[in-house]
């Protein structure tokens, strides 16, 4: 378990530092409480007690040269602690950090978002070091071997349908951000509407790397470099988004997915996945690699139609995953088609309804998911029973129910 040490003098910066983590991050919290800082690494690692701490930030208060002296000393003795210094708005300070060999900077006037970002990546990176450090070697490891953490309990979580516009986009990132709550830190959605996917626009975020980093390079052999590439939502989760430019996304190949996929579920609890329409490569990479699947319709022939053709081809095709839902969105009881026309046409049961909402589209524009934005809206609360399914709690009562349905 990681241990993230603060030393500072300043109880206010304290009590900011872990509003903004507490919860966010696994791991406990220790504050040592001074602005003298000590000549060597292991005095001040005497000053903590329990395991060696993954993450040190030296915070307001201490003497900023004494810091940089100070972190250049860890870096030789102790690389395996990462350190990180809260620098006042000054470029020239935080360039003589890094060179100094601490692993980032925080701005002393960093909100919670940023401060999360920061110690979320040192965190990944610090746990890549750890792993191919000499084990038990000069760096008297002991207790703190880290290894790498390889989950079988994940969750992929596919959102497809075969119509366009029906709230794929909606359902996953709204997902996303349940599970966040659910999982801190261990949900990841990924965009695999590789030529016009709008994850990213959905959660307002404006990722430094996309999808391409993540399936080329060094990331492939190394599922700890991956996450860095990954970007940090305030939510607590991570996602990984398309490139900018469309043609860039039609370079990614079905094998390259399957293996971002197996990277991914390997580290995290749950892996939610927004789709293109239809059934291009990409899905279907995904649907084989899935636990679960969500088809998404809206309340109109021929998507519910497109829906069931959808179901049998996937049938045939032996890509349905273990759990299926259905989810109707947009409902509405003006449409002319009740549930029980659609469940006849797709031969399967209706798991889902979220209903038309004005406020679905305001949250879409603004980039806050609904669950977020309006947790009261009527969308917004099946939205968020549809997160409460995956709970680890919550009995799977239609598993296999509708497969037997589809074949
Ligand atoms: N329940 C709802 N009520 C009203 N509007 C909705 C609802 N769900 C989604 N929308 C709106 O419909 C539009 C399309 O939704 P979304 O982008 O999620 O669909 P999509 O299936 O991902 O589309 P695409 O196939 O183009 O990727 C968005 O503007 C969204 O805000
Ligand atoms: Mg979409």
């Amino acid at each position: 378990m990681s241990r993230l040490l603060l030393v500072t003098g300043d109880p206010e910066y304290d009590a900011r530092f872990r509003k903004a983590v507490e919860g966010r991050l696994p791991g406990e919290i220790q504050t040592v409480f001074s602005t003298s800082l000590p000549a060597t690494p292991d005095e001040l690692l005497g000053r903590s007690v329990g395991e060696l701490p993954t993450v040190i930030v030296l915070g307001p208060g201490v003497d900023l040269h004494v810091a940089l002296r100070l972190g250049g000393i860890f870096d030789i003795q102790r690389p395996e602690v990462s350190l990180i210094l809260v620098v006042p708005a000054d470029m020239s300070l935080a360039v003589a950090a890094l060179r100094a060999g601490f692993r980032d900077v925080l701005d002393q006037d960093a909100d919670a978002d940023e401060m999360l970002g920061t110690l979320s990546r040192v965190l990944d990176t610090a746990a890549s070091r750890r792993r191919t450090l000499p084990q038990g070697g000069s760096f008297g490891a002991g207790p703190h071997e880290v290894v790498a953490p390889h989950r079988d309990d994940s969750r992929v979580i596919v959102v497809t349908s075969p119509k366009g516009g029906v709230g794929k986009t909606t359902v996953a990132t709204n997902l996303a951000v349940g599970l966040g709550a659910l999982a801190p830190m261990n949900t990841v959605i990924v965009d695999l509407d590789v030529q016009f996917g709008d994850v990213a626009a959905a959660l307002r975020l404006a990722p430094e790397h996309s999808l391409t980093d993540a399936v080329t390079g060094p990331a492939v052999d190394d599922a700890l470099v991956l996450k860095t590439f990954l970007t940090v939502h305030p939510a607590s989760i991570y996602a990984l988004c398309t490139p900018a430019n469309p043609a860039e996304g039609d370079l990614v190949g079905a094998a390259q997915i399957t293996h971002l996929i197996d990277q991914l579920s390997s580290q995290f609890q749950y892996v939610v996945i927004d789709t293109a329409p239809g059934m291009g490569e990409h899905a279907l990479a995904a649907l084989e690699a899935a636990t679960d699947v969500i088809f998404v319709t809206g309340m109109d022939v021929p998507g519910v139609r497109g829906l069931r053709k959808e179901m049998d081809l996937l049938g045939e095709m032996a890509l349905v995953p273990e759990n299926v839902s259905v989810l109707v969105n947009a409902a509405d009881r003006n449409t002319g088609l009740s549930v029980r026309d659609i469940e006849a046409t797709i031969r399967t049961t209706v798991d889902h309804m979220v209903p038309r909402s004005r406020m679905a589209a305001y949250a879409t524009n603004r980039g806050v998911p609904l669950i977020l934005h309006a947790p009261r809206d009527k969308a917004a609360r099946q939205l968020k029973s549809l997160v409460d399914t995956f709970s680890p709690n919550h009995p799977t009562a239609k598993r296999g129910m509708h497969r037997k349905a589809m074949v």
